[in-house]
């Protein structure tokens, strides 16, 4: 897996291949390709960047690291490989920015190629920037040219290189070692494996990738951003398989996993980070972000929502506009409405806190009213403390919890209260000052 270029036209001071796509840097993409193959070890070519890149992608049992100093090209970048590698092996070498390439693709590359050199090449529209495929007039592969070094003819063509290519090891030493630097780029081309291949009588074979969006690399900025809309694009179709309704599938973003059951409805622009699970009938609503969720059958997400590792029971509403941290439960039948935010809050069945307030560090039981403003005073400047509200209990509007704290099953709180002591169940609490009338007040007058 070739990896130690620079990348100097995405202008970043990140390596090319730990530029991401659905927040996974390209190289991640390309291993899982590798993996999915399962290759008895991947020899990762590094140079610009080597630290950055070994610390980013971590060892693994089957990753091999092997420093490319100087970067002479993608045929000299192989050589440092090839040491390492059995003779008996069969090569197969991948670009680090190339993300997009499938396993069942390059099983056809490397079946295709026999004991021969075999690329993976595509047809594409604009073919700026690539090596060209030259095949002879029975169709065969003759040789491959660089951009760089191609006559006008040649630039013509449209079937164009992917940079992917497989061939036995000890094929691939021999051919590389016939192999010069003269060309316009002063370079050690694995390309021209093509020509070395066809004067040592191998077969040179290119298969053609049916969907050309397999070969992009991601060079620059718009050509990562382009790739991640191919990406979602997949993504999406594959939710849509999974039985999701997708009101856009050009406006939709996974950044992690997500599973759906049947029946999950998704509205325009929803972003989802980590791995979340949606069951069957969640409805997402527009502009939410979601990560780290688990929702149960019937959750609705109304619009503009932010939920962080939220698990929901079953059917009950969230937001819109709420904003629900990690380690927020609800129960079936709950309802957390519009500028609510919770953190560490359970919230038992049927239970309620329809606006305006904050939950935090709280179990709330079931058939709960929270009242618009209430607020759980968890942090005393130092320490959380938890506020544990019973079954039936309700909170009168402008409440303040003072944790920690207790409140009672059936327990009523009188609006504009400031709780500190345990409120007991089935009974009338507040703390407010009592409301006074001052007779034959009269407003002061301009004089
Ligand atoms: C290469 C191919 C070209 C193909 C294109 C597809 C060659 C000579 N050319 O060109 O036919 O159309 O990819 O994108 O193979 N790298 C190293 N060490 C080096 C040089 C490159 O590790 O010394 C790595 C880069 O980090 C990158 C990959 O090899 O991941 C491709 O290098 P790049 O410079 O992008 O190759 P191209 O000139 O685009
Ligand atoms: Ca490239």
């Amino acid at each position: 897996m070739l990896a130690a270029g620079k990348g100097k036209r995405m202008r970043s001071e990140l390596p090319k291949v730990l530029q991401p796509l659905a927040r996974r840097p390209l190289l991640g993409h390309v291993l899982a390709a590798a993996r999915a193959l399962g290759p008895e070890r991947i020899h990762l070519v590094v140079g610009h960047g080597a630290d950055e890149v070994r610390a980013a992608v971590g060892d693994a049992a089957d990753l091999d690291w092997v420093t490319q100093e100087q970067q002479l090209g993608t045929g000299h970048a192989v050589q440092m490989a090839l040491p390492g590698i059995p003779a008996g092996a069969q090569v197969l070498v991948l670009m680090g920015d190339a993300p997009l390439v499938s396993p069942e693709t390059l099983s056809a590359v490397i079946r295709d190629a026999g004991d021969g050199f075999g690329i993976l090449s595509a047809v594409v529209p604009e073919p700026h920037g690539y090596g060209r495929i030259v095949r002879g007039a029975d169709g065969a592969v003759e040789r491959i040219v660089e951009e760089a070094d191609a006559d006008a003819p040649t630039r013509a063509i449209r079937e164009v290189n992917s940079g992917m290519a497989t061939a036995p090891a000890a094929a691939l030493t021999g051919w590389l070692a016939e192999v010069g630097r003269d060309n316009a780029q002063g370079e050690i081309y694995l390309t021209d494996c093509a020509a070395a291949a066809r004067a040592g009588g191998a077969t040179v074979s290119a298969t053609v990738a049916r969907a050309p969006e397999e070969i992009l690399g991601a060079n620059d900025r718009w050509q990562r951003a382009v790739l991640e809309r191919e990406h979602q694009r997949r993504v999406a179709r594959g939710l849509c398989a999974a039985g999701a309704t997708l009101m856009d599938p050009a406006r939709i973003d996974v950044r992690g996993t997500l599973t759906v059951a049947a029946g999950v409805v998704i509205d325009v622009n929803a972003v989802f980070e980590g791995d979340n699970a949606l069951a069957e009938g969640v409805s997402v609503g527009a502009h939410c972000v979601l990560t780290d969720c688990r929702l149960g059958p019937g959750t609705r997400v109304h619009p503009h929502s932010v939920l962080e590792g939220v698990v929901t029971e079953g059917e009950c509403d969230i937001g819109p506009f709420a904003r629900l941290r990690p380690g927020t439960v609800l129960g079936r039948e709950t309802r957390v409405g519009n500028f609510v935010e919770t953190k560490k809050a359970v919230l038992g069945r049927g239970s309620k806190a329809s606006h305006l307030s904050y939950l935090g560090d709280t179990e709330i039981g079931a058939e709960v009213n929270i009242g618009a403003g209430t607020i759980t005073c968890n942090y005393d400047g130092v320490n959380k403390h938890r506020t544990v509200i019973g079954d039936r209990a309700f909170i009168g509007s402008d409440t303040q919890l003072v944790a920690p704290v207790e409140v009672g099953a059936g327990a009523t709180i009188g609006a504009g209260s400031t709780i500190t002591k345990t409120a007991p169940p089935d009974a009338l609490t507040l703390s407010r000052a009592r409301q006074v009338t001052v007779e034959n007040w009269k407003r002061p007058k301009k004089k």
